[in-house]
């Protein structure tokens, strides 16, 4: 059974600034929610309680976010205003969260990497959390891809289609189809120019890894941008025929920039907040 979430979270968010010059990214609201909380709600959804977030240098929000503040608590005891608590005091009921520090930031691959302390040798769920995601049809996709997980024991990614002018933007996959919505991955590359890419199948913020991703993690070298790729290590585990790639019922948000932050917003405003499920 997977238990834990591993959130990366330690980026600077170069493409919200001057927002998160001093706030953490993951901190931004889509409408009256933080976005990790968004993400730690579809990890419980899940059945992932045990919450791992690697932080960094000005990400002390997060921390204070994930518990109580008596002085609040206090000030709107008795009053009508405590429904807007009830969401997070769950989190803090049901999910226990623990923290470790990435101090130099050397891409997505190194950054799971020091979450290993609090993982240890089990396999785990990653979510980016600046991709905000919502399936307003039945299971969230992390819960889709535990469910796949329980049937392949190996690690999944998510996948979608995207523009074939926008494969420079993620991780991209190839591989044999052996459902309408599964691949089982042969081939995938950091960040290709369209005309490198393998398709258009790009990988977004949610992974379920198996843990000896960490030693393969430890073995691969600075790749595109002189960064430590989780895709490079996981195209190791691919080569087994260990990698298995799922579209994902849903849609997904890229709130790491203005528009897909406004689509998000947009959406949970009419979805969730007009519709009293915002809390
Ligand atoms: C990271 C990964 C990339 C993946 C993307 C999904 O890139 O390196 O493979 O497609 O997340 O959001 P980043 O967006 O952090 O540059």
């Amino acid at each position: 059974m997977i238990k834990k979430c591993l959130f990366p979270a330690a980026g600077y968010g170069t493409r919200f600034l001057p927002a998160t010059k001093a706030m953490p990214k993951e901190m931004l609201p889509v409408v009256n929610k933080p976005l990790i909380q968004y993400g730690v709600e579809e990890a419980l959804e899940a059945g992932l309680s045990e919450i791992s977030i690697v932080t960094g240098r000005g990400k002390r929000a997060l921390e204070d976010h994930f518990d109580i503040s008596y002085e609040l608590e206090n000030q709107i005891k008795g009053t009508d205003k405590e429904k807007y608590l009830v969401g997070i005091r769950r989190l803090l009921n049901e999910c226990s969260f623990s923290y470790t520090r990435q101090t130099e930031m050397k891409g997505l691959g190194h950054a799971i990497l020091t979450g290993r302390p609090l993982i240890g040798d089990e396999p785990f769920a990653v979510v980016l959390a600046d991709d905000l995601c919502v399936n307003l049809e039945g299971d969230g996709v992390l819960q889709q891809m535990v469910k796949l997980y329980n049937q392949f024991r190996c690690s999944i990614v998510a996948i979608q289609e995207v523009d074939p002018q926008e494969t420079n933007k993620y991780g991209v996959i190839s591989g044999e189809m052996i459902r309408d919505d599964i691949y089982r991955v042969n081939s995938m590359v950091e960040k290709p120019a369209p005309e490198d890419a393998p398709s258009n199948l790009a990988i977004i913020g949610r992974y379920i890894l198996t843990p000896d991703i960490f030693k393969l993690i430890e073995e691969t070298e600075p790749g595109k941008g002189g960064e430590i790729q989780i895709t490079d290590a996981l195209m190791k585990q691919a080569q087994n025929g260990c990698v298995i790639a799922y579209k994902f019922k849903g849609q997904r948000f890229d709130c790491g920039g203005a528009e897909g932050y406004i689509e998000a917003t947009n959406f949970c405003f009419e979805n969730f907040y007009k519709t009293g499920k915002a809390y």
